[in-house]
């Protein structure tokens, strides 16, 4: 695997998947593999998850890892052919290829910024890496998609599935700021290919990007959707059409225990972070079908298969 920022890069998911609980029963099974390799890690944005599942899924194949925080230093230039005398003091063609000199592998980190629809869906600081870097890159988390995190929601709905095809119910949630769609898009890209009944339910205006949800139901009525569910996705985003726009925030979006008793005895995800009594009750998230810290622990290993893999095409 020479790249990882979107399930079309995962290969047969199944096989996929049942690699990563294999490498969750004995995860140093591999740690001579990344010996005198190093994992560079660079995030443009906050993260606890990803950098720290990251971090470990690299040391449990013995590598090093290196971080950088580039949201606190200077401004990379993207455009070829510019004439660099504004406040953008480095061209990402230095900057990743100098990184990539350091590393054997890089993982990078860049939300959309939701002013300009276009620019966000170009992937460009993504795409640059995946050129001038000369390394394999992991997408841990782009503007447009967040395919590690949506591994590690396949595994954990592998886990904990009752019956060979669940319903899985992703709904929007309300939220006080605008979010990026990047965990959603990635979730229906995800569950669009895995062997899942997927649903997406969401109010009037925030449907997704179509790319990204072809062959899945989008029902606008919440209690509709989740009728049987096995298992419930709840995540807010801002809309796509009018986009990176909070439209409307319905409060009764929350999923509280009279959503879930619609439900077929549901699993409750959530990729996290999350705000309680915003987008989960407590008596939810704190009940006994909430899964969202076993599909958090689940991000080290599935970050885990995506580097050994990487390592193996070294
Ligand atoms: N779910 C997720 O990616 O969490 P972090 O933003 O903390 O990495």
């Amino acid at each position: 695997m020479k790249c990882f920022k979107s399930v079309l890069d995962a290969g047969d998911l199944n096989a996929l998947v049942q690699e990563i609980l294999e490498i969750k029963k004995n995860p140093h099974a591999n740690k001579h593999l990344g010996e005198n390799k190093t994992m560079g890690m660079i995030f443009l944005n906050p993260s606890l998850r990803t950098r720290l599942s990251t971090q470990k899924a690299a040391e449990n194949l013995g590598m090093k890892v290196i971080s950088l925080n580039m949201n606190d230093g200077w401004q990379l230039e993207m455009e070829d052919g510019t004439v660099m005398n504004d406040d953008k003091a480095e061209h990402v063609k230095e900057a990743a290829a100098v990184i990539g000199s350091y590393c054997d592998i890089i993982g990078i980190r860049s939300f959309a910024n939701l002013n300009n629809r276009d620019d966000d869906y170009r992937e460009e600081i993504l795409n640059k890496f995946i050129t001038h870097s000369g390394v394999p890159i992991v997408s841990l988390e782009s503007g447009t998609l967040h395919p590690l995190q949506s591994l590690a929601d396949l595994v954990t709905i592998e886990e904990f599935k009752t019956k060979p095809r669940p319903k899985v119910v992703m709904t929007w949630a309300p939220h006080p700021k605008a979010l990026p769609q990047a965990v959603p898009n990635s979730f229906a890209q995800w569950m669009c290919k895995a062997d899942v009944d997927f649903v997406i339910t969401n109010p009037e205006g925030y449907d997704l990007d179509p790319q990204f949800t072809e062959g899945a139901d989008v029902i606008h009525d919440q209690e509709l959707a989740l009728s049987g569910a096995d298992f419930v996705y709840s995540k807010n985003w801002s809309s796509f059409s009018d986009y990176g726009r909070v439209l409307t925030t319905p409060r009764n979006w929350m999923i509280d225990e009279r959503k879930m008793a619609v439900t077929g005895d549901a699993k409750f995800m959530h990729c996290l972070p999350v705000r309680r009594n915003v987008v989960v009750a407590d008596e939810v998230i704190d009940g006994p079908n909430s899964i969202v810290i076993q599909q958090a622990a689940n991000r080290e290993f599935a970050t885990q298969a995506v580097i050994k893999r990487m390592l193996e095409a070294l």
